[in-house]
């Protein structure tokens, strides 16, 4: 038998999955790393702290396998997006990274559409400028810590720093290079005119590959600290979107997908990128070869509950705290959650909005907020369903993978909410088996991401929407989205007592 690894290098943790020649799991691996936060609005990650627990994760596997080490083909990753890692010219990190979900950098937003004008940039990058992406981070490293900046040899986004620690080679692929804001994701080359607008050295962009590329073999040292082989080819991996929609099987048009990690996202395929959606949703390139998606982003979809449960119920486990959620009627009783405690992506590009609970009452008890944070989360990434469907497409199924996917409850919700019939696949850990896919690929077993897809995917259970639950929720929907909008200066006036 034959394997391939998918690492899919997350926001909380690094998740390794060891599949088969038949696209079953044989084994898996998550390990933590903590998030630095050091002021409201920062988030930053120490690279050495993803490159530690990769290895560690990468050993453990190997440790537990008990197959020949060289039946392993291949590897390939799947990463958080937008992440800044910057390199000297002798590629030491320079300082921590800073992430996708790091919203410090409106003024950079505002300086790159002084400097490029709005409607070009949407031209080139197809995207928006928005905190979330690298370049405002990059702009923001210019302007604060000059010191820095000037030993700038290259910057590299998350993923592709850890494949560069186990391989020696220093690569980025499209899929991922899309959310740099200095990609002509049309023509798929880095935009020197954007680089001479910004005053960027384009020479700071790594090489770009495709995402199912081989890009060289594990480094002897990293084989003997992980069991590997040093002959397991190493293949470029994706964005975890764009993993994540490989690993759902959206390779082909009229499929959506939702998934909730730590981030949520609604993705659409898109055979060209040709479509324009004025930057209302993010449209980027696939990790299937010249495919695009379009997506948009609740920035604390995970985030919302996992906080949620870290404030009021630290020694509890997610299942314990979501028991009792399916007794809680339709709309929690008038509790409605918005959840923006780090800001919003879509449809409100808004760093500075923050979450609400509206309509607390004595009556409620732990499981309502509780309801209500799945609901709010929901609700949110229906947001963007409506600006799909609103643009003609027709979204009738969803398949649903992450944290969301794994709760029944949570499903059904889903499917009242969004009206749509959703799916779950017999693995959830869509990014992960992305990677996977992508290293099974380009390791030559099949002849296209789509055969491999057909082999490795399969729909393990389906929930419909409950008719009376539709209709309540499309009327708590029109509540929840006037919450933004009532809440909106109100917030702007908090910020100033933030830390
Ligand atoms: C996408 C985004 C997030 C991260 C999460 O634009 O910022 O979904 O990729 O890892």
């Amino acid at each position: 038998m034959k394997y391939v690894i998918g690492i899919d290098l997350g926001t909380s943790s690094v998740k390794i999955i060891l599949v088969n020649q038949l696209g079953i799991v044989i084994d898996e691996v998550s390990k933590t790393y903590p998030l630095i936060q050091e002021r409201s609005g920062y988030s930053e990650q120490n690279p050495e702290d993803w490159v530690h627990q990769t290895i560690d994760g990468l050993a453990d596997i190997l440790k537990r396998f008990d197959g020949d080490r060289e039946e392993i083909e291949g590897i390939s990753f799947s990463g958080q997006m937008h992440g800044l890692v910057l390199l000297d010219a002798q590629q030491k990190v320079l300082r921590n990274a800073i992430l996708w979900n790091d919203t410090r950098t409106t003024v950079e937003c505002q300086d790159i559409y002084d400097a490029v004008g709005e409607e070009r940039l949407l031209e080139i990058t197809k995207n928006p400028a928005l905190e979330g992406f690298t370049l405002p981070k990059l702009l923001w490293v210019k302007k604060h810590e000059p010191d820095i900046f000037r030993k700038v040899s290259n910057f590299i986004l998350p993923k592709d720093y850890v494949r560069y620690r186990l391989t020696g080679q220093l690569h980025m692929e499209y899929s991922d290079a899309a959310g740099t804001l200095l990609l002509n994701v049309s023509d798929k080359t880095w935009s020197r005119e954007i680089c001479d607008m910004i005053n960027v050295d384009i020479e700071l962009c790594p090489p770009l590959v495709e995402s199912h590329q081989q890009v060289g073999m594990i480094l002897e040292d990293i084989a003997n600290k992980t069991g590997l082989s040093p002959s397991t080819k190493v293949f470029a991996g994706g964005a975890d979107n764009a993993c994540g929609a490989i690993g759902a099987g959206i390779l082909e048009d009229g499929k959506t997908l939702c998934s909730i990690g730590t981030s949520g996202v609604v993705l659409s395929y898109e055979a060209s990128q040709e479509k324009d959606f004025e930057g209302r949703v993010h449209y980027f390139n696939h990790g299937m070869t010249d495919a695009y998606y379009t997506m948009g982003v609740t920035l604390a979809a995970g985030y919302s509950l996992t906080w949620f449960k870290d404030v009021f119920a630290s020694n509890e486990s997610f299942e314990e705290i979501l028991e009792g959620v399916g007794s809680v009627p339709v709309g929690s009783n008038g509790l409605v959650f918005t959840p923006y405690i780090v800001g919003e992506r879509t449809p409100h590009a808004d760093a500075t909005i923050r979450a609400s609970f509206v309509g607390m009452d004595s009556s409620h008890e732990r499981k309502h907020f509780i309801r209500s944070v799945l609901e709010g989360i929901t609700f949110s990434l229906n947001e963007s369903i409506e600006i799909f469907r609103q643009s003609g497409k027709r979204i009738d199924t969803i398949i649903s993978i992450g944290g969301g996917a794994k709760n029944d409850e949570w499903l059904q919700i889903q499917a009242d909410i969004f009206n749509a019939t959703m799916v779950r696949l017999s693995s959830e850990q869509g990014p992960g088996m992305g990677a996977a896919m992508l290293a099974a690929y380009g390791s030559g077993w099949f002849d296209s991401l789509r055969d491999c897809a057909e082999q490795f995917l399969i729909e393990e259970h389906t929930v419909t929407p409950i008719p009376e639950n539709v209709v309540k929720y499309k009327e708590l929907f029109t509540l929840y989205k006037e919450v933004y909008r009532k809440t909106k200066e109100l917030n702007n006036r908090l910020a100033m007592f933030r830390s």
